[in-house]
């Protein structure tokens, strides 16, 4: 661990926590919630490694007072927190279900009461099941009625959510999604997936639409970026390491900055409509950048069904999910999205970082994370050197303020500020929320 003071921060910098609704709230029946296809994708056997569900999860939806002390603890100027679209439309479509929207006008009222900006997410992958059941993001309609839950959330929460993202990782959410099936709702059409990163970027350009129709906050994206790490010379290994990176990240990013879609092989451009492209590059206020590590790719074998394959990078410390810790990218990646972007990038915050470690607690409860401290102190340093490149980079969310529900790995993967023994729902603060806090005290007038 780092013995270095940490350098400070711009005056104003955003210090923030992420987390989103299905990860942490429970409750899943409550106030009229319909069902999203996490719901659906848990309860076929096999899909997720322990067998668990979201359907407690961290108990949020009831101990979110508890939760939202811990956010004041921590000193953090905001939190980003998301809407699940099937508290607000039970089916996806329809009028607002206002007993599941008066759960976030209450968080966001004690947020803003603890002096905590709230920073919401529209679509973190909880589909409600019955769109998916009418193609789900495979089908052009959803984008429409995308934007209607855009509309009826902020007519309620626009005067005072301080950021609104629209989407959450729509490349991820394709790619693990409706690519290899890994996640929800688990379909495995590899590029024949597209279609899905479309109608989500239409999604979101025509709820960009609906919220400046709503709010004057800000407008935003978060997208998840890997710096593509090619190992060797070979034109092979180069190409594939080209196509990886246009996929992974640019082909989220490209059109939204006004560039139409990078060129990849597979891609069915009939889906794309004339007049789409303006609608996804509406401008947006701030890009979200999610980092979590670098990606090592070289060229497929014979017969794969992708043309890369991707392969560990050695030469790091790595995380209970086997992922490098390396914070280098970081600092690599923010200067490639300038570089790439130069002008038509707008200011970025870091949305999403963290790690996953075997936390327990001790025989006094208490949980030691140092190598969650190490990872901050590396990351946080890598975005303040980015600052001194010129970088526009204007806060910093650590994923995540709870341990919670990880997706596929269910409750195996502990990337939480916070302990949370799921048998009991007690939190503890591990400690790097002590010293993310002393950070964040200590952070200002570094401009
Ligand atoms: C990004 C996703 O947005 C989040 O939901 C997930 O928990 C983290 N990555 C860690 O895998």
């Amino acid at each position: 661990m780092s013995i270095a003071p940490m350098p400070r921060y711009p005056t104003g910098f955003r210090w923030g926590v992420s987390t989103s609704a299905h990860q942490i709230e429970g409750a899943v029946t409550a106030d009229g919630r319909g069902p999203s296809i996490w719901d659906t994708f848990a309860r076929s056997p096999g899909r997720i490694s322990d067998g668990s569900s979201g359907e407690v999860a961290c108990d949020h939806y009831h101990r979110h007072g508890e939760d939202v002390a811990l956010l004041a603890g921590l000193g953090v100027s905001a939190y980003r927190f998301s809407i699940a679209w099937p508290r607000v439309q039970p089916t996806g479509a329809g009028p607002a279900n206002a007993a599941g929207l008066d759960f976030y006008d209450r968080l966001v009222d004690e947020l803003l009461a603890a002096g905590v900006d709230p920073v919401a997410t529209l679509y973190h992958w909880d589909l409600p099941q019955p769109r998916e059941d009418a193609g789900g993001w495979l089908h052009r309609d959803t984008a429409a009625r995308f934007a209607e839950y855009a509309d009826l959330t902020a007519a309620r929460l626009g005067d005072r959510v301080r950021l609104w993202i629209t989407l959450n990782e729509p490349f991820i959410h394709m790619s693990l999604g409706y690519g290899t099936g890994e996640h929800a709702p688990g379909r495995t059409l590899l590029f024949d997936a597209f279609p899905v990163a479309h109608h989500q970027l239409l999604g979101h350009g025509l709820a960009v639409a609906a919220l400046r129709a709503r709010t004057a906050s800000p407008v935003a994206i978060a997208n998840n970026y890997s710096p593509v790490r090619v190992l060797s010379d070979r034109d092979a290994d180069r190409a594939a390491a080209a196509t990886y990176e246009a996929l992974h990240n640019r082909l989220c990013t490209d059109p939204l900055l006004g560039r139409g879609y990078p060129d990849l092989p597979g891609l069915d451009p009939s889906v794309v409509h004339p007049g789409d492209l303006d609608t996804i590059a509406a401008p947006i206020d701030v890009l979200g950048v999610n980092y979590y590590n670098p990606t090592g790719v070289r060229a497929a074998e014979e017969g794969s069904a992708l043309p890369f394959d991707l392969v560990p990078l050695d030469g790091y410390p790595r995380t209970a999910f086997d992922w490098p810790v390396a914070p280098d990218g970081l600092h690599e990646l923010l200067g490639w999205l300038r570089d790439t972007y130069g002008d038509a990038l707008p200011p970025i915050e870091i949305t999403e970082s963290g790690c996953a470690y075997d936390d327990v607690p001790d025989a006094d409860g208490q949980v030691a994370d140092p190598e969650r401290i190490a990872y901050l102190d590396g990351h946080l340093r890598a975005v303040r050197a980015a600052i001194d490149d010129g970088v526009d980079v204007r806060g910093y969310f650590v994923w995540s303020l709870l341990d919670n529900w990880e997706w596929a790995e269910g409750c195996t993967k502990r990337f939480g500020l916070v302990h949370v023994d799921y048998a009991t729902q007690t939190r503890t603060p591990k400690s790097s929320y002590t010293w993310l806090r002393d950070v964040i005290a200590a952070s200002g007038d570094g401009s």
